[in-house]
């Protein structure tokens, strides 16, 4: 079923679907500033197909849903090494790519918005702090400890399991590391509330930030209460 038509103003589009944004910077739509007026009349301005234009944000949200309305698996039985490719695709995936996104988006509400909203300083500072320490932790998880575990799954030595166990403890440090800085920002912001003075980026901003959170929260679930609880399991066995 269609979504969105060109009828729609494009801020309102990107405000509702945030991945929207893709699509309109593809095609140099400015859904920052100009984002106040319909589709229409950008696509027209520009001379774009709108029918292209319309598709390509239709088919996007369609996969989207879709991605999300999958069944949920059961990790607490799924095979180790799904439960660990699935970490790794989807939210592993989803931090590498997103990640240099947000860090461009804090970076420009900072430069429009800072004079009058000086928070935002603290905000592109807890990012890139967020940022910085969850890049050296995904690398720690998919150099060390997820070769450690699929290592193990194929020997089933113990040696190999101590070593996917090992530095468990440090990981789950980082993860409240990583929380910290999410409570942190979500005190700074308000529960990112939207203050009424400002534009669509800063909007797409908060939601991006607040996606990061929802996605973190999701991933971490899966590593300290399901994974890293199962590999203990084993190991005490
Ligand atoms: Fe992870
Ligand atoms: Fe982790």
């Amino acid at each position: 079923m269609a979504k969105f038509e060109s009828t729609q103003h494009i801020g309102d589009i990107v405000a509702n679907f945030p991945k929207a944004s893709q699509v309109f910077m593809e095609y140099r739509i400015d859904f920052c500033c100009g984002g106040n007026r319909p589709l229409k009349e950008a696509i027209q301005e520009q001379q774009l197909d709108e029918t292209e234009v319309i598709d390509k944000l239709n088919n996007l949200y369609k996969s989207y849903s879709e991605e999300i309305a999958l069944k949920e698996e059961n990790w607490l039985e799924a095979d180790l090494d799904v439960l660990v490719d699935h970490i790794v695709n989807k939210h592993h995936g989803f931090l590498w790519r997103e990640l240099p996104n947000i860090s461009q988006l804090t970076t420009k509400i900072l430069r429009v918005h800072g004079a009058h909203h000086p928070e935002l300083a603290k905000v592109n500072r807890l990012f890139h702090m967020i940022k910085m320490e969850l890049e050296e932790h995904l690398t720690k998880e998919e150099t060390l400890q997820y070769p450690a575990i699929k290592k193990y799954l194929e020997s089933n030595s113990k040696e190999d399991l101590s070593e996917a166990v090992r530095i468990i403890n440090e990981l789950e440090e980082e993860h409240t590391a990583a929380g910290n800085i999410l409570k942190e920002l979500r005190v700074v912001t308000k529960d990112y509330a939207i203050p009424d003075d400002v534009c669509a980026t800063y909007v797409l901003t908060y939601e991006m930030l607040q996606t990061l959170e929802e996605d973190l929260f999701q991933h971490i679930h899966l590593e300290n209460n399901i994974l890293f609880p199962r590999l203990f399991a084993i190991n005490n066995k």
